[in-house]
């Protein structure tokens, strides 16, 4: 049976209960209880074939959709990931990189799996209670930049990534939260530098 459509001020609604200062525990259980509605928020499909979640129910709706080979249980940041190294094309988070989710500590796993000349993107927001978050994990971008393994091949602000569900959280002028996309591309080895 479809879940209930829901009406905007509903929506925000349960994306403000989401973004509430709570423990890591609470929000995968906050997850368990949404995700078998969670499809009504998002407009387009995804065409990746592994997936990793924390929360048990989002897995299992993911599961429905058949579009995952492998889907898999993991804490983000906290477990290492099930895979070899330089093994997948493109490694995508989108919505889960923000305080209280998943740490900063999960990008050197990212960047583990991705094969050389592989890609690897990442989404924030810039509300206000994740900005410290955000200039983080800019400065683990800039880091990885550094190295030479990595290069920078796009970083895209989105000034309407979400409707905000608070005046506070929402930018200047506006009653959206902005976003960034940064996409990163591992490179190949040269001869001289394989060694
Ligand atoms: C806003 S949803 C985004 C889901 C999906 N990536 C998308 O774009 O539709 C955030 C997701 O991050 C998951 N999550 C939060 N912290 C996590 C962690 N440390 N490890 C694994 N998953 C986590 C939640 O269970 C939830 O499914």
């Amino acid at each position: 049976m479809e879940p209930p459509r829901r009406n905007l001020a509903e929506v925000q609604k349960v994306i403000t209960s989401a973004h509430q200062g709570t423990t890591l525990e609470e929000k995968l259980q906050f997850y368990d209880r949404w995700a078998f509605e969670y499809e009504q928020l998002y407009r387009h499909g995804f065409r990746i074939f592994h997936g990793v979640d924390g929360s048990e129910q989002m897995l299992q709706h993911a599961e429905q959709k058949r579009l995952y080979q492998e889907l898999k249980q993991n804490i983000l940041g906290h477990e290492p990931l099930a895979a070899p190294t330089d093994w997948f094309d493109a490694v995508i988070i989108v919505g889960a990189l923000s305080v209280g989710q998943v740490p900063l500590s999960v990008i050197p796993e990212l960047c583990r799996v991705t094969k050389p000349g592989g890609f690897l993107c990442l989404t924030t927001r810039t509300n206000h209670s994740n900005l410290q978050y955000k200039s983080e994990l800019q400065e683990r971008l800039q880091d990885l930049e550094s190295t030479e393994l990595w290069e920078r091949v796009t970083v895209l602000d989105v000034k309407e990534w979400e409707k905000a569900t608070s005046m506070e959280e929402a930018s200047p002028g506006s009653d959206f939260i902005s976003g960034t996309v940064y996409l990163y591309r591992k490179k190949v080895a040269s001869a001289s530098t394989q060694g």
